[in-house]
């Protein structure tokens, strides 16, 4: 068959184990990687970028996913519970959907972007908007998770969603033949840049820099300390108190890498870069990673050599980071002089 078959099929012998029955995909993984000749101009690298907004529900949540809903399947879950910026809320959704289990998914309220707040509605899972932060959805969904039977939880906290997640790191090395020299990716709760590392660390050869790249008012990984309110146009990874801050000093201190902050001002610009000088249009969140690639040039820190940016979540997500900035204009009417003399005055050489 054609259909692709996702990445417990293809990985399934460096995964957890799963019975053959209760395999889950939406056909999840395989997902480009794009050369960026503008960024790497800018970068002084040759830059690659891993677009995880290619997944089923538009982020590599759904890797993680895949293998955290079969694995729930297996065990006999009736339902499941995350705390969510959003993306994992959409992903959890479709995969419980898919699965035929319920889903309870717990977010700070006015805190998800509106194409994953909609994602989440489609797919008839449970939103419980709590009047407080991602790191308070968190607790309370761990707690959901220990005290309530037969209810799964399927944050990053739970290791098949790491185990998953670490499948995009082996992509990689088979798409460029070996890791790249560094790899730059946005971290927020921090389960991604554990699992890419995890990853790395199991193919054979020579691992990347890791550099992971917070938004500089929810930083607590460069501040070295929790940050009560944390606020960013990000919204992907306003996270004040990452649950796998272990997971990323590692994958930094191993690696010899680092993590570093990026403003709203940075991350938006680098959105618009991707999206107007390379085609690509991904979240703002997703934008930091390469955000921080032209930060560290400017600071003459290029890593250098071949580096890929991890580009975790589609444009689409959040239309309202686009639309504040770009106003729609008014209509006009029906006149192919108008439309002539627009487009001409736009395209003289
Ligand atoms: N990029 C996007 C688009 C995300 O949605 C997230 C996390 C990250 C980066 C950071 O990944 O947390 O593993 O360090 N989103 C989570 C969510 C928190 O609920 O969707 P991380």
């Amino acid at each position: 068959p054609h259909a692709k078959s996702g990445v417990v099929r293809k990985y399934r012998d460096r995964l957890p184990g799963i019975p053959d029955g209760a395999i889950v995909s939406l056909g999840e993984g395989d997902t480009p990687l794009i050369e960026a000749p503008r960024v790497s101009e800018l970068a002084g690298a040759r830059v690659y970028l891993k677009f995880e907004g290619a997944n089923p529900t538009g982020s590599f949540k759904d890797r993680g996913m895949a293998v955290a809903m079969s694995r729930a399947l297996a065990a006999g879950n009736r339902a499941c519970v995350c705390a969510s910026t959003g993306n994992t809320a959409a992903s959890a959704a479709a995969y419980a959907a898919r699965v035929g289990i319920r889903c309870f998914v717990v977010v700070p309220a006015g805190g998800v972007a509106l194409g994953k707040a909609v994602q989440v509605l489609a797919h008839g899972a449970r939103i419980v908007q709590i009047e407080g932060s991602f790191d308070e959805a968190l607790r309370l969904s761990r707690r959901a998770a220990a005290e309530l039977d037969g209810v799964a939880l399927v944050n990053s906290v739970n290791p098949d969603r790491i185990a998953g997640q670490k499948t995009a790191a082996f992509e990689v090395c088979e798409a460029l033949g070996r890791a790249p020299e560094a790899l730059a990716i946005p971290v927020g709760n921090a389960g991604n840049i554990t699992a890419y590392w995890k990853g790395f660390c199991e193919w054979s050869g020579p691992a990347p820099r890791m550099l992971g790249f917070q938004a500089a008012g929810a930083a607590p990984l460069v501040l070295g300390r929790a940050v009560e309110r944390p606020e960013t146009v990000a919204s992907a990874i306003r996270i004040g108190d990452p649950a796998s801050r272990e997971g990323a000093l590692r994958a930094v201190g191993e690696s010899g890498g680092e993590i570093n902050a990026v403003t709203d001002a940075e991350i938006l610009e680098a959105q618009a870069l991707l999206a107007r000088a390379e085609g690509v249009f991904c979240e703002p969140a997703s934008a930091a990673a390469v955000a921080g690639l032209l930060k560290l040039a400017r600071e003459g820190r290029s890593p250098g050599g071949t580096v890929v940016a991890v580009l975790t979540g589609h444009g689409l997500k959040d239309p309202d980071a686009v639309k504040s900035r770009a106003e729609l204009p008014e209509p006009v009417p029906a006149d192919f002089g108008a439309l002539a003399a627009r487009i001409s005055g736009e395209t003289e050489p």
